[in-house]
């Protein structure tokens, strides 16, 4: 591993074992039949419920009352602001926001600076590891500092080695 890049070996470990984990082939063996029976089984009394909602109306799920009220729109809000924010800084479909698009980013070559310097480097995992932990240490060209805080404290590399895999799936031409 030459220096330019940022991750540790160990956290190029377990970028690793996270990839070939979502990567292999599913065993289809007893435990795996059990589990999907049990998730059939849930799915099958949530739609149950679903349609007694549909049918007599949200009060007979306890709307009603204050508390469940609460937690309902606590929850309601969080989730539609969260999904908001994410949506406000990075499309998937190209189109530039408050940052780059993720549509492409895999692999491609990125223009960043780095104090002065400006560099090329190529968007593998280490460079979406460092962008994630240190995104104000080079900054794409085209885009302002200091917008982007760390997920330092919040992502793990394995969360970061996840979201990755997914972004490889991710390739459509930049717009
Ligand atoms: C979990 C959430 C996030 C992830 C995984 C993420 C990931 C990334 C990645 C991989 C890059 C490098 C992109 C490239 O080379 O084209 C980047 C850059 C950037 N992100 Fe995010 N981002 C997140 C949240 C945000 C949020 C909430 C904002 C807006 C407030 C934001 C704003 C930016 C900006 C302005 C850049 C370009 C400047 C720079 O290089 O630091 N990001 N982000």
């Amino acid at each position: 591993m030459d220096d330019t890049r940022f991750n540790t070996p160990g956290e190029q470990r377990k970028i690793d074992s996270v990839a070939a984990d979502i990567l292999r082939n599913v065993r289809i063996n007893r435990s795996f039949i059990l589990w999907m029976g049990f998730l059939a089984t849930l799915l099958a009394l949530c739609l149950f419920a679903y349609v007694i909602q549909l049918r007599q109306g949200l009060g007979v799920t306890g709307l009603r009352d204050y508390t469940s009220w609460g937690m309902y729109i606590a929850n309601f809000v969080f989730f539609v602001a969260t999904s908001l924010v994410g949506m406000g800084c990075h499309s998937l479909d190209g189109s530039k926001l408050v940052g780059p698009s993720f549509a492409g980013l895999y692999g491609s070559q990125r223009s960043v600076t780095e104090g002065n310097t400006e560099k090329t480097e190529i968007a593998d995992e280490a460079y979406i590891v460092s962008s994630i932990y240190d995104p104000n240490k080079e900054i794409v060209v085209g885009y302002a500092r200091n917008l982007m805080q760390s997920y330092r404290d919040i992502l793990t590399v394995e969360n970061i080695a996840i979201m990755t895999e997914y972004l490889k799936t991710l390739r459509i031409t930049r717009l």
